[in-house]
């Protein structure tokens, strides 16, 4: 199950989606040209002092209420929709409830910022982004980011983990052995992080530990070694 989670993680952080028609970077153009008023965060974060609704919103709301002949429709009207709006918004098209339209105000046209091509870009990848699907996943993973240590979470963060694991040689010697070996010296470990390492662990066959000097900060790397160090109680090797 760890593995599995392991590459749901790998996967998210990627952030693989699947490509699109045109050859405009929708997720890229959606960055630059909306997220000055729209959280892109997916989960969504909110604000007291936002000053539109969160991208996902915006996406589920369209979805939900665009009227369409079919499902297999609702898509395409979706895109059509925003290529429009983003350019001739008013209040009576919009979606948003009364009272949400009277706290943003209407969204202010966006035409001479994005031309109707960089639109649909932005459009398809926020319908095949936004989904009920996307969201799941990304809680679960939020929740167990959350659970985990906070050295785990950066050892996550800085790649460690595609080198060494908790209890399992793989590129690198496992966090348990390394533990063992140098025990509580947290000085040393913090400065073989920052210099990288070489030829130490003979059994690694000439694989090199890259050098991560100003790379990671000093209070970050005091959490990381703390977690490392305490690896050898967890399981006594
Ligand atoms: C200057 C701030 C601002 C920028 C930049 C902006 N928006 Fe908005 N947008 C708003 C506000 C405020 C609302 C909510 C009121 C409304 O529906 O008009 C909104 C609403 C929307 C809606 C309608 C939601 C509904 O439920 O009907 C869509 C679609 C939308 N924005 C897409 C975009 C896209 C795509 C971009 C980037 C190209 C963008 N917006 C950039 C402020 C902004
Ligand atoms: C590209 C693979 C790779 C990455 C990424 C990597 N390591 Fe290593 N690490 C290794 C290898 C291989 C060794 C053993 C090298 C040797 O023989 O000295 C090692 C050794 C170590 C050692 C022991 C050094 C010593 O002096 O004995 C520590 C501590 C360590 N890694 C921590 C980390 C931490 C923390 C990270 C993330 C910030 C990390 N490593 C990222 C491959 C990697």
């Amino acid at each position: 199950m760890k593995i599995i989670l392991g590459f749901v993680l790998i996967f998210f952080f990627a952030g693989c989606e699947k490509k699109h028609t045109s050859n405009l970077d929708g997720k890229k153009l959606l960055e630059e040209k909306c997220s000055a008023c729209h959280n892109l965060d997916l989960p969504p974060k909110t604000f007291t002092d936002e000053k539109a609704p969160p991208m996902m919103a915006v996406a589920f709301h369209i979805k939900d209420f665009i009227k369409a002949g079919s499902e297999s429709d609702k898509i395409p009207k979706a895109i059509d929709f925003v290529k429009d709006y983003v350019v001739n918004p008013n209040a009576s098209k919009s979606f948003c409830d009364k009272k949400s339209l009277e706290s943003y105000g209407v969204m202010p046209s966006q035409k001479a910022n994005v031309t109707q091509n960089e639109l649909e870009a932005i459009a398809e990848y926020m319908f095949e982004h936004y989904t009920l699907k996307n969201l799941t996943k990304a809680q679960a993973i939020e929740n167990r980011l959350r659970k985990m240590p906070a050295g785990e979470r950066l050892a996550l963060k800085y790649n460690c983990l595609s080198c060494h694991k908790k209890e399992k040689d793989v590129v690198g010697p496992s966090f348990a052995k390394i533990a063992a070996r140098y025990s509580d010296d947290v000085v040393y470990l913090k400065k073989s992080i920052e210099d990288g390492s070489a030829k130490r662990w003979k059994d690694y066959r000439g694989a090199v530990m890259p050098s991560f000097r100003n790379k990671i900060s000093d209070k970050e790397l005091d959490v990381l070694v703390e977690w490392i160090s305490k690896m050898k109680r967890i399981k006594e090797i």
